[in-house]
C-alpha cells in the first residue's frame, strides 16, 4: 500500500532535518551522537525517498552535500556588500599604530579588539534566506564573483538549514575555506598514486577545489571552512551587537566559528595573541598565515570607515615564512635535458607550510660554496613564496667545520667528465648524445606542447619506447607502426601505464599532425642548448631556413636581435656536431618543417633588416620588432651597412646615431615606421 504524500513529504523533512543535525554534531562539534552505519542508513531512506518524490526535495537536503551535476561555468554574483581585504603588516609596530590611529579617530582609549587566527584558503562569502543555505559565491575582484553554491555544499560543516529560529530572514557570513592537513595529504597522496602533480600547499588546494566545475569531484576532497564574519545590516536586532556576540550567535545557528579567540584591552595582549599563534601555529591542523585584529565595537566601524581596499576596524598580523631545522643528509645530482647538472640536498623529512618536505635544489657549485654546507650540518629550511622549499641557513654540527664539500667532477649517470664554463654558472655534462636523462629530457621536450604537440605520447610512455629501445632519436618516433606501440609495458615495473590500441592510434595521429608543426617550433624542439621559444622564432624569421642557420658564423649570428655570446656559442656548438646534421637531414626526409612558411607572416619588410633603438611614443620597442618580424622583417641589434633603416625612438644612442650616420643608414622615426607599413601593406 502506497503512503500518503503527506506522510512522505513530513519523512522527508524529518530525516533531512535529524540528519543536518547529525552532520553539525559530528562535523562541527566533533561529538557525534548516532553511530555512521545509523547514519548512513538513514541518509539513504532519505535519498530513495527522494528519487520516488522528487517534488519534496529540498535545497537543504543533506543529500546535497554529495554533489550536483557538473556546470559548464560558473555564473557570476555581484557582491551584496564589496568583500574588502584586510590591510597587513609584519611588524609588530604597525600594529601598535593602527590601534592608536583608531584610537585617536575615536577619542577613545581602551578599545576591545576581537584577536583572531588568520586562515590561510580562499575567501567565501555566504546568503542564507529564511535558514536555508542560498548561495555560495568567492570573492572575485570583490565586487563580482563566481557562484560556487554546488560546490560549498559538499563541505560538512557548512548548515544547509540553521538551527534555532532568531537568525534574520536575509543575511551574509563570510568566511574561509581551508583545505585540513590531514585531508590534504591524503588528498595529494591519491595524485600521485594516480601519476598527477601534488598540490603546492593546503591554500592552493582548497581555492582550486572550489574552483572546480563537478561538485562530485569537490565532495572528495574533505575540505573545512571557518566563518568569521556576520552581515545584516538590515536587521536593526543586530545593529547594537558586538562582533564576538555576533560570532556566538552564528555558533548557535550551526556555523563553525574560528575556535581560539581572545577579546583583548590592550596592545600588551594582542601581542600575546600574535606571540603565542606565531610559536603554535605549527601545532594547529590546518595553516594560518597570521592573525586578525577586529574592532568588538561594530557600533564604531561606520565612524572609523575603509579605505578602498581594507577597513579601519581591522587589520592582520601576518607571520614571517616559517622556518624549520633539518639534518642535511645527502646531495644528490640531476642531470637535465642540456645536461646541466643541478645539485639537490636530501633532507630529514621536516613538515612545513602545510607538506612535508625532504628535498631543496642547491641549484649549482657557487650556491653550495656561498651556503657552505656539509653533510651532517643543521639546515634551515623556508618556502619561497610559501611553494618552493630552499635552505636559507646551514649551522655546522660539532666537527663538521673543517670537512670541505666537494662537487662532483663527472656525471653521476654516464661518467663524462663534468664542464664548467666561465660564463655560465654551473656545471654540465658535455655527453651530448649519449647520456640517459639528456636523451629522455631531450625527447620530453621534443614531444612537449609548446613544442611538437605529441602530447598523446606523454613522458613516462616516451620512456617506455626509449627503454624497449624503440627509438635511438627524434626521426625514429616517425617510423612507429601501431605494432610497435601495442603491449608496450614499462620495463621498470613498478610503473602500470601499457599502451593499448586506441592509445597507438592516438599517437600516431599526433606524430602524423605534428609534420605541420611550424619551422620556429620544430627548432625549439630540437632542444639547443639556451635556445627557448622566444629565440628559436627570432632565429627562424631571420635565416628563413635551418641550410642558412647552419651555415651562419658567429659574426653573423650575434648580428641577430637578442642573440648574445652565449647563444651563438651553443648554436655553432651543435651544427658542428655531424649527429646532429644527420638528425636534421632524417627529419627533413620525415617531413619536418625546416623552413619558414612565408604565408604564414607578412611579407611586406621582406628583406628588410632594421635597428630599433630608443623609447617610443605609442608602441613598447618590443611590439615595433614584432611588427617588422610579423611582416618578413628582420631585426638585428646593431648598425653594420647591411642595415636598411635605424627606428629611432626618444633617449635613442648617440652611438647608434653617428654610426648610422656614417654608414648612411636611413633613419626613420615611429610615425614613419607606421607609414613604411602601410605604404607596403
Ligand atoms: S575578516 C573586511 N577574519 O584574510 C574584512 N579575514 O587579507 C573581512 N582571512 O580576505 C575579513 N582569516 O580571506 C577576516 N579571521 C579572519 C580571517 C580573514 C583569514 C582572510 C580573508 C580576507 C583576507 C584578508
Amino acid at each position: 500500500m502506497s503512503q500518503p504524500s503527506n506522510d512522505i513529504e513530513q519523512r522527508i523533512g524529518d530525516l533531512s532535518s535529524r540528519l543536518n543535525q547529525y552532520n553539525y554534531q559530528y562535523y562541527v562539534l566533533d561529538n557525534p551522537s548516532i553511530s555512521d552505519m545509523e547514519f548512513d542508513t538513514l541518509l539513504k531512506e532519505l535519498e530513495k525517498l527522494e528519487n520516488e518524490h522528487p517534488q519534496y526535495k529540498s535545497p537543504s537536503s543533506p543529500t546535497q552535500r554529495v554533489g550536483g551535476q557538473p556546470l559548464n561555468n560558473f555564473s557570476q554574483v555581484t557582491h551584496r556588500y564589496p568583500m574588502l581585504s584586510l590591510g597587513n603588516t609584519y611588524s609588530k609596530e604597525e600594529i601598535v599604530d593602527f590601534v592608536q590611529r583608531a584610537e585617536q579617530m575615536l577619542g577613545k582609549e581602551g578599545l576591545e579588539w576581537v584577536c583572531e587566527l588568520k586562515y590561510d584558503g580562499l575567501a567565501i562569502s555566504l546568503n542564507y534566506i529564511n535558514g536555508i543555505l542560498s548561495q555560495a559565491t568567492t570573492r572575485g575582484n570583490g565586487i563580482v564573483g563566481d557562484d560556487v553554491t554546488q560546490n560549498i555544499k559538499t563541505i560538512k560543516t557548512i548548515p544547509l538549514q540553521l538551527q534555532g529560529d532568531d537568525y534574520p530572514a536575509d543575511f551574509e557570513i563570510r568566511g574561509e575555506v581551508i583545505f585540513p592537513h590531514k585531508a590534504f595529504e591524503e588528498f595529494n597522496k591519491i595524485r600521485v598514486e594516480n601519476g598527477e602533480e601534488p598540490f603546492a600547499n593546503p591554500r592552493n588546494a582548497a581555492s582550486g577545489s572550489i574552483k572546480l566545475l563537478n561538485p562530485q569531484e569537490v565532495a572528495k576532497r574533505k575540505l573545512d571552512c571557518f566563518l568569521y564574519f556576520l552581515l545584516c545590516e538590515e536587521d536593526q536586532r543586530l545593529s547594537s551587537v558586538t562582533h564576538y556576540e555576533k560570532l556566538q550567535m552564528a555558533k548557535r545557528w550551526g556555523f563553525n566559528i574560528p575556535r581560539y579567540l581572545a577579546i583583548a584591552s590592550n596592545i600588551e595582549q594582542i601581542m600575546d595573541f600574535i606571540e603565542y599563534w606565531d610559536m603554535q601555529r605549527k601545532e594547529l591542523p590546518f595553516d594560518i598565515d597570521g592573525i586578525v585584529i577586529k574592532l568588538n565595537d561594530t557600533t564604531l566601524w561606520n565612524a572609523l570607515g575603509s579605505t578602498a581596499k581594507s577597513p579601519r576596524w581591522a587589520t592582520a598580523f601576518k607571520f614571517k615564512a616559517e622556518r624549520v631545522s633539518s639534518t642535511l643528509e645527502s646531495v644528490e645530482y640531476q642531470v637535465g635535458r642540456t645536461g646541466v647538472v643541478t645539485p639537490v640536498a636530501n633532507f630529514t623529512p621536516v613538515w612545513l607550510g602545510g607538506t612535508w618536505v625532504k628535498r631543496a635544489s642547491l641549484h649549482n657549485a657557487d650556491q653550495i660554496s656561498k651556503l657552505g654546507i656539509r653533510i651532517g650540518d643543521e639546515v634551515l629550511i623556508e618556502k619561497g613564496g610559501e611553494i618552493i622549499p630552499k635552505i636559507v641557513e646551514v649551522k655546522h654540527r660539532e666537527g663538521n667545520e673543517h670537512k670541505e664539500f666537494e662537487f662532483i667532477t663527472h656525471c653521476p649517470v654516464c661518467g663524462s667528465e663534468l664542464v664548467k664554463e666561465e660564463d655560465i654558472a654551473g656545471h654540465y655534462c658535455p655527453n651530448y648524445n649519449h647520456c640517459s636523462p639528456q636523451i629522455l629530457g631531450r625527447f620530453q621536450h621534443f614531444i612537449s606542447k609548446k613544442a611538437m604537440n605529441i602530447d598523446s605520447l606523454g613522458g613516462e610512455k616516451m620512456k617506455y619506447l626509449l627503454d624497449n629501445n624503440l627509438v635511438a632519436d627524434f626521426a625514429d618516433l616517425y617510423a612507429l607502426t601501431a605494432d610497435n606501440l601495442i603491449g608496450l609495458a614499462a620495463v621498470d615495473t613498478d610503473k602500470k601505464v601499457s599502451i593499448q590500441e586506441k592509445g597507438a592510434t592516438n599517437i600516431l595521429n599526433a606524430l602524423a599532425q605534428s609534420k605541420s608543426v611550424s619551422f620556429e617550433r620544430v627548432l625549439f624542439a630540437l632542444g639547443i642548448r639556451f635556445v627557448g621559444e622566444v629565440v628559436a622564432k627570432k632565429i627562424a624569421r631571420h635565416y628563413i631556413n635551418i641550410d642558412n642557420i647552419i651555415a651562419a658564423q658567429y659574426e653573423d649570428l650575434i648580428q641577430v636581435d637578442e642573440i648574445g655570446e652565449v647563444i651563438a656559442k651553443s648554436l655553432l656548438s651543435y651544427f658542428a656536431n655531424a649527429e646532429n646534421l644527420l638528425l636534421i637531414s632524417k627529419l627533413k626526409a620525415c617531413g619536418l618543417h625546416f623552413e619558414v612558411e612565408q604565408s604564414t607572416i607578412g611579407s611586406s619588410l621582406l628583406g628588410k633588416s632594421f635597428v630599433v633603438s630608443g623609447v617610443f611614443e605609442n608602441y613598447s620597442r618590443e611590439s615595433i620588432k614584432q611588427t617588422i618580424e610579423d611582416n618578413g622583417g628582420k631585426v638585428v641589434s646593431s648598425i653594420s651597412s647591411k642595415v636598411n633603416y635605424l627606428v629611432c625612438g626618444d633617449k635613442m644612442g648617440a652611438e647608434k646615431k653617428r654610426k648610422a650616420e656614417s654608414l648612411n643608414v636611413k633613419m626613420i622615426s615611429e610615425q614613419e615606421f607606421s607609414q613604411l607599413l602601410n605604404i607596403t601593406n
